[in-house]
């Protein structure tokens, strides 16, 4: 068989990155992860590298990217707790300072794949969502995160680089593992949610087959 390409995964100790880290390792990819708090996760397993940070400095992108084929972001502007109008505990420009420094380190380390979580309601597909949640994007403290995902589709699109902006619709925890479906411009319409297992291995499968390349799928369940 052949041997497993070696993924940096950013956003390791999040919902949908804590399950991404563990659905890769059991698939037997090796795994590289920046993280802010090693102490979220369980570690130990012989294919995993451990990386930490606190400001995901364009050096410590670097370090931990070395030797990688492949990138995946799920990064996230998260509030305190999920309600709409909860602070915000990062920076609002977080996702796009951060994807820059990503594609410049890609782009010196000839690491072509990135695959980053955008959302379903950034860029052309935000006439697509009902109007409840537009509204809620733009008046409570989801926006800064649609905000700040859109520039950074901006800046895949002018990367050079093999990207693809995965867009979720509203994620759930649920250990049932349904195949995720694909929506371009509303076709067909997509449901209203996924669960983050499912977005985690439609994240593994597209990696690795090159799937979607330059493109914003919609994936729902
Ligand atoms: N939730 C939804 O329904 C939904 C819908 C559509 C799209 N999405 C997208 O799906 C992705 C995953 O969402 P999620 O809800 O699973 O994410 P999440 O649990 O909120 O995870 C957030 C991740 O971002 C990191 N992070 C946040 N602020 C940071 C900062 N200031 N510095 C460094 N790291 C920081 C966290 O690190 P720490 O653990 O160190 O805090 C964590 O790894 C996101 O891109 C989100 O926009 C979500």
């Amino acid at each position: 068989m052949a041997e497993k390409m070696r993924i940096l995964i950013l956003g390791a100790t999040g919902r949908t990155g804590k399950i991404l880290l563990n659905q890769a390792l059991e698939r037997g990819y090796k795994v590289n992860i920046l993280v802010r708090d090693v102490r979220k996760l369980t570690l130990g397993n012989p294919n995993l590298l451990v990386f930490e940070t606190k400001l995901f400095k364009e050096a410590e992108i670097a370090e931990a990217m070395q030797g990688c084929n492949a990138v995946i972001s799920t990064l996230n502007i998260s509030r305190i707790n999920d309600f709409p109008w909860s602070p915000l505990r990062t920076p609002i420009d977080f996702l796009s300072r951060t994807l820059g420094k990503v594609v410049k380190v890609c782009r010196n380390q000839g690491v072509k794949r990135l695959v980053f979580t955008s959302a379903w309601g950034v860029g052309n597909s935000r006439q697509h969502v009902p109007a409840w949640f537009r509204w809620f994007v733009d008046n409570s403290n989801i926006g800064p995160a649609y905000a700040d995902h859109a520039i950074q589709e901006e800046i895949a699109t002018n990367s050079g680089l093999d990207w693809t902006a995965v867009r979720p619709v509203g994620l759930i925890n649920s250990n049932t593992l349904k195949p995720a479906k694909v929506s371009f411009n509303n076709q067909p319409k997509p449901g209203l949610i996924l669960s983050r297992k499912s977005l985690t291995s439609f994240i593994l499968r597209i990696v690795e087959s090159g799937e979607f390349i330059g493109e914003s799928p919609t994936v729902y369940s």
